[in-house]
């Protein structure tokens, strides 16, 4: 098993206080609807769980896994749905929710695989935005925190499936 460094980025505190501040926006955005919140697994299922706690609305929440091929820490934009959802999202406002958005090429295929069912409306919330690295175009309705071009881990990310239980965000460095 290989050495980390665990550097802290942003603390349990902060992501708190940002969560609430998505909330109260999504509560406002969509107080005329029951939107279908679809948390994609595994990374955002933390992220989900706390947002939906704050949330001032009614929601329906189902979840998706995508598998994209690549390294421990590069994904190669190669993408395959490996759980997909069970509500009938057509006519209905969807928010995808994600806990981070590297590239964009996995938001590029899950979006184009939520959009043929016909939703009445969709958008995005992620908890962490890597714009610099952007190479697909997708824009993120709500963001958390933007970050610089490092690998993070905790609060729901993993690296090969450990950190994911960390209260906060850290930035993973090999020793
Ligand atoms: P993209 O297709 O390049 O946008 O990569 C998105 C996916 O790669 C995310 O849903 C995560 O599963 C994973 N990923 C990208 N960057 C990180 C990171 O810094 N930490 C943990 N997972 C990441």
């Amino acid at each position: 098993m290989s050495e980390h460094t665990l550097k802290p980025l942003i603390t349990k505190e902060e992501i708190e206080h940002t969560v609430r501040e998505l909330a109260l926006q999504i509560s406002c955005d969509y107080r005329e609807s029951r939107p279908v919140l679809i948390g994609v697994l595994k990374g955002a299922f933390v992220f989900l769980a706390d947002l939906i706690r704050h949330l001032s609305i009614d929601t329906i929440i189902d979840f998706m896994q995508v598998s994209s091929y690549g390294s421990d820490t590069v994904s190669s934009g190669m993408c395959a749905v490996t759980k997909d959802i069970h509500v009938d999202i057509r006519d209905k406002d969807v928010l995808i929710v994600e806990d981070i958005v590297d590239t964009g090429a996995t938001f590029h295929f899950l979006l184009e695989h939520v959009r043929a069912r016909h939703p009445r409306s969709l958008k995005i919330c992620a908890l962490l935005d890597k714009t610099s690295r952007r190479t697909d175009g997708v824009t993120i309705d709500y963001c958390g925190f933007s970050i610089g071009n490092e690998f993070v881990v905790g609060y729901g990310l993993d690296c090969d499936e450990r950190y994911r239980s960390l209260p906060g965000i850290y930035a993973l460095k090999n020793k």
